[in-house]
């Protein structure tokens, strides 16, 4: 599994401290930056990982701002994207199971480094359901995704 990783300022040292742990876990990763505190903006760096988990170079990616709110609007203007903002397990957990989420974004001035590995693990670790309620409920989505963005 390859990770596209990313965050804007707000994000950095979450980022940082994931990358470790990613490490731990023998998960491959890509960091696309912010490299440093300074600010940037985070459509910069989630437009970017957006695009390239939908052109499938990456599985899955993280985004991490400050609150995960902002890289989780701008995950979602891409067709194909289900970006999933998760400060809790259960949530992780069912963004998977349930929504098929194929990026997880995340608050780094929301939640520490030790929730924030929880739910990573939980939320790599754990594979769509492919039960048909959902299958049919994703689809749903695709058909005006398709309308939309023609
Ligand atoms: C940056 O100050 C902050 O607005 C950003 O990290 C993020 O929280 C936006 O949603």
């Amino acid at each position: 599994m390859k990770i596209a990783l990313g965050s804007d300022h707000g994000g950095y040292q979450l980022k940082e401290n994931l990358k470790k742990y990613l490490k731990e876990l023998k998960v491959e990763y890509q960091d696309f930056g912010c490299n440093s505190e300074n600010p940037v903006d985070y459509p910069d760096v989630g437009f970017k990982i957006a695009i390239e988990v939908k052109n499938k170079n990456y599985d899955k990616g993280i985004l991490i701002c400050g609150t995960g709110v902002g890289m989780s609007i701008v995950a979602n203007k891409i067709k194909g994207i289900r970006a999933s903002l998760c400060h809790d397990v259960f949530s992780a957990r069912y963004a998977r199971e349930h929504n098929d989420a194929n990026i997880l974004t995340l608050g780094g001035r929301v939640i520490g480094s030790g929730l924030a590995k929880e739910i990573v693990k939980v939320w790599l670790n754990t594979d769509f359901s492919g039960e048909e309620r959902h299958l049919k409920r994703l689809n749903k989505i695709k058909q005006e995704e398709d309308k939309i963005y023609k």
